[in-house]
């Protein structure tokens, strides 16, 4: 079972660091896999099991990229996984599934373990063609790669509290479980409350999640639930 907390655009290097060391105060953690996505400017090297992975990183080992990161900025600490595909990133940022394969296939070559995002918008799901539409923000990435882990995250469930329903996300993950055998996640406003039901369903092998992992207290209460579901 893997549980991950994406703190986006939240949490300060100190704020990182008191997390870090409250998680790893928590009790067997080695029974999941627990990954941490601080901001950039909170990468480091912790003495820890927890993995900790970047949100996001240009494809390219340095250069001129401004306001970007590469693969010798992840280097210094160690970060072996990365976010690709994130919601945020291809509806806000515009991030186009070139680039984003791009990217993929960089980090590929680099033998990163890769939480790869796909998920539909509400007007997408409303016209019925979210299979088609999740499709599409899978051309270009390699399935089979061993250190893949695919999320869905229906954009219409990030950030707003509403997940969504267990039947909607049984079908998509069935859907996706044909075109893989490597992990698939859930993320969409999981929480203390819905998490049980979540990783209860077929395919389902863990969370992905943001506001409710940027309190410590509350992802670990999320961690005891998950070791106590079915791993
Ligand atoms: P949320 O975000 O839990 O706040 O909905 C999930 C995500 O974007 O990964």
């Amino acid at each position: 079972m893997i549980i991950a907390a994406n703190f986006k655009m939240n949490h300060t290097r100190k704020t990182t660091k008191e997390y870090i060391k409250k998680l790893k105060k928590f009790k067997d953690l080695d029974s999941l896999k627990i990954y941490v996505f601080p901001p950039s400017t909170a990468l480091d090297r912790f003495d820890t099991t927890i993995n900790i992975g970047a949100q996001n990183a240009y494809p390219a080992v340095s250069g001129s990229f401004t306001g970007e990161i590469g693969l010798e900025q992840l280097n210094e600490f160690n970060i072996k996984t990365i976010i690709i595909g994130h919601s945020e990133r291809r509806h806000i940022l515009n991030e186009t599934q070139e680039f984003i394969t791009k990217k993929f296939n960089f980090f590929k070559e680099n033998n990163f373990t890769i939480f790869y995002c796909i998920g539909e918008t509400s007007k997408i799901r409303e016209s019925k063609n979210t299979f088609e539409y999740l499709n599409e923000q899978l051309i270009g990435v390699d399935l089979n790669y061993e250190n893949l882990i695919l999320a869905y995250e229906p954009v219409w469930a990030i950030g707003t509290g509403k997940s969504a329903k267990k039947e909607d996300i049984e079908e998509v993950l069935e859907f996706l479980s044909k075109k893989t055998s490597n992990p698939i996640l859930y993320g969409g406003s999981v929480n203390p409350s819905n998490i049980k039901e979540i990783l209860s369903i077929k395919n389902c092998s863990g969370a992905l999640i943001g506001s409710a992992s940027l309190n410590v207290e509350k992802f670990c209460e999320m961690i005891n639930i998950a070791k106590e579901s079915r791993c």
